[in-house]
């Protein structure tokens, strides 16, 4: 790949350092198998050993690493400084290597999340506007229905890995309801969406198939304009730009709304998925929740801080020389926001001090931080929340299958997620249909 700067005259190639400068000598080198174990372990040594800035080399390609507090609320909210568009870029190596698997993560698109400035304001404007309309109550509807269908598939079987046939495609299910795609688009996109997230060799094919159920979608509410999210998108849109063509307008829909789903579907099955893996397999979360002094909102905090979906997010660009953490930063240089690293900055104090105030205190990366923090974090959280309220009151005996063996992990720098959930539960319980139609306001 290369890099593709706009500003790459103002960068003359003298102020680019020579290849093995200390920088990359001293990098320290990650791939996504040492984050499989123990990631918190991994970054406090790394944080012990270079400060809150680690320079690091991801998979063979240079970048800084951003796990201390102080220094990851410094570069998120200069977003001058620290711009989220990628064609700042000047990779230290000259290019990046063919094959590259962080490659996606930093090919810019026409959307909120690699625009700057009052392009990004005036996009995510449009989004949260949108995205402003759905009601609260509606998302958990749509998502405790998603719920029950997706439990009906296994709950006579004892068995099952919540992994594949819950977490992971419950809130796909649900934001394609709230966009209000045809029951039809629903197995089509999430193979397709699958495929894309595998990065295998129908990646690119995927791509343009997830595009065409998208197009198709505004298209149809161009004709038929109905109460959903891709009505609301096409409202803004039309509103805020009198002077575009309509094939532009159309254009920036699209993307909007493969953002949201591409932003919105991953983190949330993995949030999902990394709580019910406490849930399944942490006798004292059990106990919590049996109890009553922990319910699943609490539960759901204390996994941002302790298993957050997006561990790592890509990334800033710096866009000119800068000193963090005492690092010389190079104009052109890609950061890396550490999100689990600054979680677990001793400066919130010992992991047990913040066990103490997890299941309350918001005061995590997970979200991230500044101009692009993530947008929704209610819509995410109703989504979650009913996810693992509807599981929780229909099969409390869930349990993991095998509860002497623990659940192994992805590889992987982006994303902390579960390889898969198996669990078991009697199916002989009366799970279904009487605890559905129990007023508790769960399920
Ligand atoms: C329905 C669910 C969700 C939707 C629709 C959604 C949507 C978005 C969008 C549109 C952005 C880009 C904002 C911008 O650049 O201005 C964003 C950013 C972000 N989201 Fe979400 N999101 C969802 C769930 C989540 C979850 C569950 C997490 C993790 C707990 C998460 C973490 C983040 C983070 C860390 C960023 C900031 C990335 C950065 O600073 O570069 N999101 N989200």
């Amino acid at each position: 790949m290369t890099s593709h700067s706009p500003y790459a005259t103002d960068l003359s190639d003298t102020r680019l350092p020579p290849p093995g400068c200390p920088a990359h000598q001293d990098a320290c080198h990650i791939t996504g198998d040492d984050l499989r174990h123990d990631p918190a372990a991994f970054y406090e040594a790394r944080r012990r050993a270079y400060g809150g800035v680690v320079p690091v080399v991801l998979d063979g390609v240079f970048a800084w690493l951003v796990l201390g507090y102080a220094e990851l609320k410094e570069v998120t909210q200069r977003g001058e400084t620290f711009t989220r568009d990628s064609r700042y870029w000047r990779p230290r190596e000259g290019s990046v290597p063919e094959g590259w698997p962080l490659e996606p993560h930093t090919v810019w698109r026409p959307n909120a999340v690699f625009a700057g400035g009052e392009e990004h304001t005036r996009l995510r404007g449009a989004l949260t506007r949108a995205l402003g309309k759905v009601k609260a109550q509606r998302v958990r509807r749509s998502a405790v229905e998603t719920g029950h269908r997706l439990i009906d598939t296994f709950v006579g079987a004892g068995r099952t890995d919540l992994l594949a046939r819950y977490a992971l495609p419950l809130p796909l299910l649900t934001l394609m309801r709230l966009f209000g795609f045809p029951p039809a688009a629903e197995a089509p996109l999430q193979r397709a969406i699958a495929a894309l997230l595998a990065c295998g060799d129908d990646a690119p094919a995927a791509a343009r198939q997830v595009m065409d159920i998208v197009t198709g979608q505004v298209r149809r509410r161009r004709e038929e304009p109905a109460g959903d999210l891709t009505t609301w998108l096409i409202q803004e849109h039309d509103a805020m730009s009198p002077g575009m063509s309509r094939d532009a307008v159309d254009t920036e829909i699209r993307e909007q709304i493969w953002l949201t789903i591409n932003a919105g579907h991953g983190a949330t099955a993995v949030w999902i998925a990394n709580a019910i893996e406490q849930l399944v397999s942490r006798r004292d979360v059990q106990a919590g929740m049996w109890a009553g002094w922990m319910d699943v909102q609490g539960a759901l905090r204390a996994t941002l801080w302790e298993r957050t979906p997006l561990q790592n997010v890509i990334g800033r660009w710096a866009t000119r020389d800068v000193v963090v953490g005492g690092r010389h930063i190079q104009a052109g240089d890609m950061l890396v926001l550490g999100l689990a690293g600054a979680n677990t900055d001793p400066c919130h104090g010992s992991a047990s001090d913040r066990a103490d105030f997890a299941t309350y205190n918001e005061a995590f990366f997970s979200w991230g931080n500044g101009p692009h923090q993530c947008p929704v974090p209610d819509l995410a959280q109703a989504i979650a929340r009913a996810a693992v309220e509807c599981l929780w009151d229909r099969i409390p005996d869930v349990h993991l299958t095998d509860p002497g063996r623990p659940v192994e992990w992805e590889p992987g720098i982006m994303m902390r997620c579960p390889r898969a959930l198996p669990v078991s539960f009697d199916p002989a319980q009366p799970h279904a249909a009487t605890r559905r139609r129990a007023p508790t306001g769960g399920c």
